[in-house]
């Protein structure tokens, strides 16, 4: 049995569960995390290193004998870490799990994407890509389409790059201000998209290239507020399986994006090993995609993790050998729920620093690490506004939210604040 060291990139919930995964496979020799979390030292070795510093990352896993390299966030993968090491004589063997910068532009550049999905026939949003010298056509797509108006920065932005907007002025106005440097250089191109109505849902592909496996459905709940109201975060919560996603609607989701979008890649000679997200939308039964990542979700990973009952490393060693297709994916067939607590704050401005009481306390759930910061001394602090990802199994998802519920109470840190509703939509 061949057997991995494994430099995990990333510092999130999402790396937590990646890592709780990995280090449950027998094909594992030792996890490293750069940088890692307060928690994340239950699963492996965190190492202060930033993902996007690419020379660090050779030194240090040249240094360590790494055998793989799994990039939980996207940053380092829009930046190249994958050719990086094809490029380099003394990296070239070591396997990225992860697609080519190439690859990386489904998510790095929402105009791609969108031109991508409407070359391979893949069902989406109508769209217009504007730039400032072009913003008269981006007034006519909104005098044309009906409220409310989406309006896109083409690149990175964090989270934050989407404005939909009810007033047709008023998202004239906001285009001008996004192509005048709202978000940077991101929104130096606004991708202007038809507003679809429907209930999302986050859909998980890992492929080598060739074949691909699907993995379990969830939904996460991104705005702040009960009741989806409020700005949105970066998650609060997450469910999976997903009751609509149901056997009907994946059939088209197979057929209709997930194999076009394998299929495209190929046909245009794009390295694509890794995970692909596809965050859909379900108008009338019918999916459509919104939009493409090209990594694992957050918080989905926490549920999603929980579910994947066969051996993730087993899996990832059949996406860099390019043999998926021989490798088993099983799916627990319970529940799993996410609940993030959270700074209060969050998602403007919070405190750092907090001292967390109760994680020992904890049972029945998985804790799941992501805004919190070990003190020399050992004290646990909080050290982002996601602080930790509260997962539970259950026979049904009021079960498995309640556990998550239970043990949340006994965690404590000034200004901790949760959703209460997770999963509210669903059956
Ligand atoms: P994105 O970053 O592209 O996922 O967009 C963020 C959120 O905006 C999505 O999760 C949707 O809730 C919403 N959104 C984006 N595009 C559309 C669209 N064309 N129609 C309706 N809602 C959208
Ligand atoms: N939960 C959505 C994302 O990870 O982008």
């Amino acid at each position: 049995m061949n057997k991995f060291t494994i430099l995990l990139l990333g510092s999130g919930g999402r790396e937590s569960a990646l890592a709780w995964k990995l280090a449950q496979s027998p094909k594992l020799e030792k996890l490293y995390i750069a940088p890692g979390n307060g928690g994340t030292t239950q699963y492996g070795t965190n190492v202060a290193l930033s993902p996007l510093d690419f020379q660090s990352i050779k030194d240090f896993v040249l240094a360590n004998a790494v055998s793989m390299v799994v990039v939980g966030n996207e940053d380092p993968l829009v930046a190249g870490i994958y050719d990086y090491f094809v490029a380099d004589a003394d990296l070239n063997g070591i396997p990225v799990v992860g697609p080519s910068k190439a690859g990386a532009m489904l998510e790095g550049s929402k105009d791609f994407a969108k031109e991508f999905m409407n070359r391979h026939g893949i069902p989406t949003a109508e769209h217009l890509s504007v730039d400032a010298s072009t913003i008269e056509d981006g007034y006519r797509f909104i005098e044309k389409h009906q409220p409310p108006y989406v309006l896109k920065a083409d690149g990175l932005a964090a989270g934050k790059g989407v404005l939909i907007i009810p007033d047709e002025q008023e998202a004239k106005s906001q285009l001008r201000a996004m192509l005048d440097g709202m978000f940077g250089a991101s929104s130096s191109k606004v991708v202007l998209e038809q507003f679809l109505s429907g209930i999302e849902c986050s859909v998980f592909v890992l492929t080598d290239g060739d074949s691909y496996k699907i993995l379990p459905v969830a939904k996460d709940y991104k705005r702040i507020g009960e009741g989806d109201t409020g700005p949105n975060t970066g998650g609060m919560g997450a469910v999976s399986p997903v009751s609509f996603a149901n056997e009907c609607f994946m059939r088209k989701v197979e057929d209709s994006i997930i194999k076009p979008t394998i299929d495209g890649l190929k046909q245009e000679n794009i390295t694509y090993r890794g995970f692909i997200f596809f965050g859909l939308i379900n108008v009338d039964g019918n999916p459509y995609v919104i939009e493409y990542n090209v990594r694992m979700g957050d918080p989905e990973t926490e549920v999603v993790m929980l579910r994947i009952d066969s051996d993730l490393l087993d899996l990832l060693e059949g996406v860099v050998t390019g043999t998926l297709a021989n490798r088993q994916l099983n799916i627990d067939p319970r529940y799993a729920t996410t609940v993030m607590v959270v700074s209060d704050g969050y998602p403007g401005s919070y405190a750092k620093g907090k001292v967390i009481t109760g994680i020992d306390s904890v049972s029945d759930s998985i804790l799941f690490h992501a805004g919190t910061r070990r003190a020399d001394d050992g004290t646990l602090l909080t050290s982002g506004g996601r602080v930790i990802a509260v997962s539970s199994y259950g026979a049904t998802k009021e079960e498995a939210l309640q556990k998550s519920f239970a043990n949340i109470a006994k965690i404590d840190f000034e200004g901790k604040k949760f959703r209460r509703d997770i999963g509210f939509d669903l059956k």
